[in-house]
C-alpha cells in the first residue's frame, strides 16, 4: 500500500474535519516539542503574555523565610497549575527559544537530569530526547495536577525515560550524588525556602554536576514580567555561592533569560599514603 505523507494526512484531516466539525486528534495537536496542548485543556482559562500567579491565596511562607522575603528580595508566588496554559503558549518558543538554551549546555546522552519545577514537562520532554534511552529525567513538581499534566504530555511525546516526582518546598525528593545535572527554569525564584532547596539540590548532585537555573533578567525593566517573577545575575550568585556552588558562567544569548551555571566542586583528591603509595611503587 502507498504510504501516505504525515503533512498530507493532516491536510485531508483538516478539510475532513472543518467539514464535519471534528476535532483534530491527539497526534495532529502536537506542537514541535511534541506535547499535546490539548492535554492542558483544564488549564485553558489562562491567558495573556504575563505569568499567572496562585488563584488560591498567596504562597505559604517557609518558617525560615516567615516574612516572604530571601536575601532582600521578595520570594515570588508559585504559579498555579490553572495558568499551566501559559507554559505552552505559541509565542513561547521564540521568546525562550528552549532547543537553544538545551543545545548550549551540551547535555550527554546518557545522562541522569532533574528538571526541577517541571510544571506539565515543557522541558522534560526535550531533555529525554536528549539524555536517550540509557538516561533519564526526574521530574519533580510541587503541585500534582502539574505532575498529571506532564505525564499525559510524556505519553502523548513517548518518552518512557522521565519520572514525576511530587516535590516539597523543603525537600525536592531527589537521590543522593547521582544526578548529573539540575535544570531549573523560571522556578527557582518561587522557592520560599531557597538555602534548604539548594542544599538538597547539592547533596543530589554528582561532583562536578551542574546546577542551571535559567530567570528572566531582573536588570530589565521591559521584560513583560512581574518584577518578583525576574531575577539579576548579582542576586543569583549571591545566593547560590555561599552554599558551596562554583560559579561557571551566565550565557546571555536568550531574548529575555539568563541561563546561569553553576557547579558542585569535584571531590578533593584524597592525599596519597605511605601505604597507598607503596603500593603504586610511588617513590
Ligand atoms: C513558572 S512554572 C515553570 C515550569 C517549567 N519549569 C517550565 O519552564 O515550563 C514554575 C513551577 O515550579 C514549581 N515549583 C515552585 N517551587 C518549587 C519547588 N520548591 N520544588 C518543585 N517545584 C516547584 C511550581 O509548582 C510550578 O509548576
Amino acid at each position: 500500500m502507498r504510504k501516505i505523507a504525515p503533512a498530507r494526512l493532516l491536510l485531508v484531516w483538516g478539510l475532513v474535519g472543518c467539514l464535519a466539525g471534528l476535532e483534530a486528534p491527539a497526534w495532529a495537536q502536537t506542537t514541535q516539542a511534541g506535547v499535546n496542548t490539548d492535554a492542558n485543556a483544564a488549564a485553558k482559562k489562562a491567558a495573556g503574555k504575563r505569568k499567572p500567579g496562585v488563584d488560591r491565596g498567596r504562597t505559604k511562607h517557609s518558617a525560615a523565610n516567615p516574612d516572604g522575603t530571601y536575601m532582600g528580595r521578595r520570594i515570588a508566588d508559585v504559579m498555579s497549575w490553572e495558568g499551566a496554559d501559559w507554559l505552552f503558549r505559541e509565542t513561547r518558543v521564540q521568546e525562550e527559544q528552549p532547543e537553544a538554551m538545551l543545545d548550549a549546555l551540551k547535555i550527554p546522552r546518557g545522562a541522569v537530569v532533574a528538571d526541577v519545577g517541571a510544571g506539565a514537562g515543557y522541558h522534560s520532554i526535550r531533555l529525554a530526547r536528549r539524555v536517550g534511552a540509557k538516561g533519564m529525567v526526574l521530574a519533580t513538581d510541587l503541585q500534582p495536577e502539574m505532575l498529571r499534566m506532564l505525564r499525559e504530555n510524556a505519553r502523548t511525546a513517548r518518552a518512557t525515560n522521565i519520572k514525576p516526582i511530587l516535590a516539597s518546598q523543603d525537600d525536592p525528593k531527589l537521590p543522593v550524588n547521582k544526578l548529573d545535572l539540575v535544570l531549573m527554569v523560571d522556578v527557582y525564584h518561587e522557592c520560599t525556602d531557597p538555602e534548604t532547596m539548594l542544599k538538597a539540590i547539592k547533596q543530589a548532585l554528582k561532583p562536578s554536576g551542574r546546577l542551571v537555573l535559567v530567570e528572566f533578567r531582573a536588570e530589565d525593566p521591559e521584560i513583560p514580567i512581574k518584577p518578583e517573577h525576574k531575577m539579576s545575575l548579582k542576586q543569583v550568585r549571591r545566593e547560590v555561592e555561599p552554599i558551596g556552588f562554583v560559579f561557571k558562567e551566565s550565557l546571555e544569548f536568550l531574548p529575555w533569560q539568563h541561563v546561569i551555571v553553576f557547579e558542585k566542586p569535584a571531590e578533593p583528591k584524597k592525599p596519597e599514603t605511605s601505604k597507598s603509595a607503596a603500593k603504586t611503587g610511588a617513590p
